[in-house]
């Protein structure tokens, strides 16, 4: 089978797709045929060398994918059966026309979606409903400051967060995107690159701040971040755009703040929490993609890249030009 692929690490002209070996589904797992996979921050950090895959992990890039049931391993439940329409959670190996992968962690897709748009649930909307839900424990009429608020995980965030009934404000660096987060249900956006977003972020809340925050920048937002978290707030640490320094009174002020400090990965979670986590996502949060239903969730697809266009399409997310997710079409 065709797989994405890079023999040293570096940039998006080390990547290539190359044949290797189909993989075969072992005990209680389903190899999925991949019609699309996206892409995510993780990919970039995994090519540059900076985010090795988890032990056992596939090293083929993918987080994500979508596709058909082609082969059942054995000890199979009987959940799947050959030809189904699914898409996964993955350690890795998303890009490549053939993945396996534990059968609790497929889901079905949502009618009336495509398998483009498929793809671009997973990592994305399985980490914002984990930071939200499992990790934030968000509570109606909570504010929530979101930051990278048109990233593939920013998009899911702001439409979770308002079927929880909280109240998403949204970070992003252009007009542009700040208006999609609001049409997405953000409301209200701030510009970091014109303004204070601690300053108006206090401004909006009347001074006190908001009840969680989600960030994915880190070092260069910490003392902003403090600034506008409300007394008792939860800040949740899952990504290190801005960097990873902290130099500064960072303790006394979140002390004063009584806040809370918590760091969050996904790809590293064991087994049986992601099965919990899918099977949560799957009964409470799959029903809302329809077109029907009064939420009306919707997965933000930007481009769609051919897979050989690959290093295309690293080029365009490292640029920060992306609005929701970059997918990838597999040859079939
Ligand atoms: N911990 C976990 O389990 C987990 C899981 C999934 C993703 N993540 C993290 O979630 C984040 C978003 O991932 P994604 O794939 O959804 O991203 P994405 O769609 O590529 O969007 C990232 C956006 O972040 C903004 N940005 C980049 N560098 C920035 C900086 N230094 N300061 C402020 N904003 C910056 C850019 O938008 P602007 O134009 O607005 O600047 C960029 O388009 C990443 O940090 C990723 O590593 C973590």
């Amino acid at each position: 089978m065709l797989a994405v692929h890079f023999d040293q690490h570096g940039g998006p002209e080390t990547l290539y797709l190359k044949e290797v070996a189909k993989p075969s589904p072992g005990e209680g797992e389903v190899l999925l045929k991949v019609a699309a996979s996206a892409l995510n921050r993780a990919d970039l950090l995994q090519r540059q060398g900076r985010y090795p895959p988890p032990q056992g992990a596939s090293s083929i890039l993918g987080l994500e994918a979508s596709g058909h049931v082609a082969e059942l391993g054995p000890g199979c439940q009987g959940h799947w059966k050959i030809g189904d329409s699914c898409m996964a959670l993955l350690s890795g190996g998303g890009q490549a026309q053939y993945v396996t992968i534990p059968e609790e962690l497929l889901m079905p897709i949502p009618e009336g979606l495509t398998l483009f748009q498929a793809a671009a649930i997973p990592e994305a909307w399985l980490t914002a409903f984990q930071l939200l839900h499992f990790v934030g424990h968000v509570q109606a009429g909570d504010s929530v400051l979101i930051h990278a608020g048109s990233s593939g995980v920013g998009t899911a965030a702001i439409q979770l967060a308002r079927m929880a009934g909280a109240i998403p404000l949204v970070t992003a660096g252009s007009q542009h995107k700040l208006q999609m987060t609001i049409k997405l249900g953000a409301a209200a956006g701030f510009n970091y690159k014109e303004e204070d977003f601690s300053e108006a972020t206090l401004k909006f809340t009347k001074g006190v701040g908001v009840n969680l925050i989600l960030d994915c920048i880190g070092g260069s937002y910490w003392e902003k971040n403090v600034n506008c978290l409300a007394v008792d707030g939860r800040w949740i640490l899952y990504g290190l755009m801005g960097g990873a320094d902290v130099s500064g009174p960072l303790f006394s002020k979140l002390l004063f703040k009584r806040g809370s400090l918590i760091a969050s990965l996904l790809r590293s979670r064991d087994k049986k929490y992601k099965q919990t986590l899918v099977k949560a996502f799957t009964e409470q949060i799959l029903p809302h993609f329809s077109k029907e239903d009064p939420q009306c969730l919707l997965p933000v697809v930007d481009r769609i890249y051919p897979m050989a266009e690959i290093q295309a399409a690293h080029g365009y997310m490292e640029s920060n030009r992306n609005l929701g997710k970059i997918i990838l079409e597999l040859p079939q």
